[in-house]
């Protein structure tokens, strides 16, 4: 009988051991893998659960030898109980033979690998010289996103537009005392004017970054729609924007730019093309200081499955995780 050991590894060890760098520089070799072709990527089954649904989504990075699942149940009911929005796990397996490496909490994985990205696409879209941060949104994917951009920029300044008091207040005074920043408390208005990078990630239905408050030079990460009916951002911003996505075929039904397209206010063809094609040099980002530029994210396993793969050779390294077997 084949052995079936693998390595169960927890939230603490994961975020206690692996720094933010290693998942910037994991997802950067994801995208451009998924650029170069070289990456497998089923279609994502999102199905309707309670007061959310459960994404099941799988992925195979070829030369990142990456080969994993994640399941993620987002439920709008868990806030109230004191449980983040999405939890998540991920099984990676050996890709020879098909058995199972590793079991690991996605929660964070989830929520750190969406940072990194955050981070790797202001890398190469914003203006390198930015110093001002907006971010609406003070929840899980707005704490990681700054700690990404964190890891690039030389930032003097934040500005976090929150509507739940106490999360703002939460965020101010954990995410100062972590990163050493300074950060206000803001409206959306005063986030989106001051920034020179804005992560806009509510998950909003009713677009929050308004034409009126964007300015040239501005990069916007509009991290939050990952759902048709979301949008974080008037399709007359992505209108006069540089914009990229992260997967084409995902982000027109799914994405940020999804009801301009259907609308017909937004046209494929006005879309620059994706992150990865950036990374490879296929595609110009940024063309000029006054350019605004989007990053239309809208998450792929592809990301997970390669964070997973670099964790688990961090585990192996310092002897973390727990052996278990089926
Ligand atoms: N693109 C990706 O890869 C990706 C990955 C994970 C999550 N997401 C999406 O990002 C969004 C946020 O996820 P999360 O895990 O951070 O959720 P979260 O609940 O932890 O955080 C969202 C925060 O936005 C705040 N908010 C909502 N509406 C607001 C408004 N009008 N003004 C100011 N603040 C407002 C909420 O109070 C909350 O604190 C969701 O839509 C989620 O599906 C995208």
């Amino acid at each position: 009988m084949a052995n079936q050991e693998f390595l169960v590894i927890t939230q603490e060890e994961i975020e206690k051991n692996v720094p933010m760098s290693e998942y910037i520089r994991a997802v950067e070799e994801g995208f451009a893998e998924f650029a170069r072709g070289r990456v497998t990527l089923p279609p994502k089954v999102v199905f309707h659960v309670r007061s959310g649904a459960m994404g099941v989504m799988p992925a195979f990075a070829e030369d990142s030898d990456a080969l994993a699942i994640k399941v993620g149940n987002p439920r709008d009911d868990n806030r109230e109980k004191g449980l983040p929005y999405i939890t998540a796990q991920v099984f990676l397996y050996d890709s020879d033979t098909g058995l199972p490496l590793a079991l690991m909490d996605g929660t964070s994985i989830t929520g750190l690998r969406t940072g990194a990205v955050g981070g790797l696409a202001a890398k190469y879209l914003a203006r390198p010289d930015s110093q001002v941060v907006g971010i609406i949104g003070g929840g899980v994917q707005g704490r990681t996103n700054l700690m990404a951009l964190n890891e690039t920029f030389d930032i003097k300044k934040v500005y976090l537009a929150e509507k739940v008091d106490a999360v703002r207040d939460q965020y101010i005074k954990e995410m100062s005392q972590q990163l050493g920043l300074d950060i206000q408390a803001a409206s959306v208005e005063e986030a989106t004017r001051n920034a020179e990078i804005l992560v806009a990630v509510t998950g909003t239905t009713t677009p929050l970054v308004r034409d009126e408050w964007a300015h040239p030079g501005m990069h916007i990460n509009a991290i939050g729609s990952d759902e048709p009916e979301k949008q974080e951002c008037e399709t007359a911003v992505l209108k006069r924007a540089r914009v990229f996505v992260d997967w084409m075929a995902q982000c027109e039904r799914l994405g940020d730019i999804s009801q301009g397209l259907a609308s017909g206010d937004l046209r494929k063809e006005d879309i620059a093309g994706g992150l990865g094609q950036v990374i490879i040099g296929e595609i110009e980002g940024r063309q000029s200081d006054d350019q605004i530029t989007v990053y239309d994210s809208t998450g792929i396993a592809f990301q997970d499955a390669v964070s997973a793969k670099m964790i688990y050779q961090v585990a192996l390294e310092r002897g973390l995780g727990t052996k278990a077997s089926l």
